[in-house]
């Protein structure tokens, strides 16, 4: 018996093209089952989220939309002083201290138009050294479809960030996920009168979860039954002071923004692909410390200010009370 898994193994391995937005090892019969926390995402099921660092040290949140490029917010890299040689971009692992695969980025091209008061078009693209081999623990994520379908059927957030507020230490290097549902632009801007039509807001599905976590850049992806591809709707970027129960978060509308990312793309000779090549899983083992040189922040709008203070080691994320 052992023979014929082995060979549908292998056949599942080799199998030659990858589509976006698909979670092969999450959905397939083969599953991992590590759940520790109930917020903890598994092995898998964000295989498109990224960890984007600094010397080691995860700062902001991002997404695979391509071999070749990272999608993420453009406010994480307001610093001109921010180099791509000091980043990694960590793939294909929702658990930053085992072996993950880095890559290297060779440049960071945020929107031109990207307005730091009102966080217009908070928008950046990674473009990465080299491709990111695609298989079960990397899958790039969908862009939006045109039209928007009216509703979608399941919305999530993942990200590294702390979970609690209080607690400086309490940054996970499990990637911990959040069910979001997709707020009526108009009803939003009775809480935010600031809203661009280039913005999306999101609320929490379940009125239980007390802590407002993720990464900025991070994707907030939806799918639509019976359909289980992925999508990117929005991408993590900015939110009222933390602590008001019912205030949703912000995230910049990626469909606003197909366009721009296939235009730079194309002109930064990396075209965006629609198929992807497939290869056996390859890890480089090396451990990471989650060690951080700036102390942790724990105070309000921290997962907005993080990435637009100097201090390149603050934590991307947000908390809510
Ligand atoms: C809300 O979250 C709690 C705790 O995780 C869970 O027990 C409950 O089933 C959830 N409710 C819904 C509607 O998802
Ligand atoms: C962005 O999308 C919104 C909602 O679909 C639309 O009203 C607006 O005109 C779009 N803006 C741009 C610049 O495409």
């Amino acid at each position: 018996m052992i023979l014929p898994s082995i060979l549908l193994l292998v056949a599942h391995t080799l199998e030659a093209n990858i589509e976006c937005g698909v979670r092969p090892l999450y959905d397939g019969r083969i599953r991992y089952t590590r759940i520790i926390g109930g917020q903890e995402a598994e092995v898998g099921e964000f295989p498109w989220q990224v960890s984007i660092q600094d010397n080691g040290h995860h700062f902001c949140g991002g997404s695979i939309i391509s071999e070749w490029w990272i999608l993420t917010v453009a406010h994480c890299f307001y610093s001109d002083e921010i180099s791509p040689i000091e980043l990694t971009v960590i793939v294909g692992t929702s658990d930053l201290t085992t072996s993950p695969m880095e890559m290297q980025v060779t440049s960071i091209i945020r929107h031109k138009n990207f307005q730091r008061l009102t966080m217009d078009n908070d928008i950046a693209l990674l473009r990465l050294a080299t491709p990111i081999k695609f298989n079960d623990l990397t899958v790039p994520i969908c862009l939006p479809l045109h039209p928007a379908p009216s509703s979608w059927h399941e919305c999530w957030v993942a990200g590294w960030g702390v979970t609690n507020a209080d607690d400086k230490h309490s940054m996970k290097t499990d990637l911990m996920k959040v069910p979001m549902r997709i707020t009526d632009w108009k009803e939003c801007t009775k809480v935010f009168p600031k809203l661009t039509t280039n913005m999306l807001c999101a609320a929490y599905d379940n009125e239980s979860y007390d802590a407002c976590q993720g990464d900025s850049g991070g994707p907030l992806v939806c799918n639509m039954e019976p359909s289980n591809k992925w999508y990117q709707v929005g991408i993590i970027s900015w939110g009222r002071s933390c602590g008001k129960k019912g205030s949703p978060g912000i995230y910049t509308l990626v469909s606003n923004y197909t366009l721009w990312i296939e235009n730079i793309a194309q002109i930064e000779g990396k075209p965006l692909d629609t198929k992807y090549k497939k290869v056996s899983v390859k890890k480089k083992g090396r451990e990471r410390s989650q060690s951080s040189k700036c102390s942790a922040l724990g105070y309000p709008q921290s997962w907005l200010l993080s990435c637009l203070l100097p201090c390149m080691l603050l934590r991307a994320l947000y908390s809510w009370e």
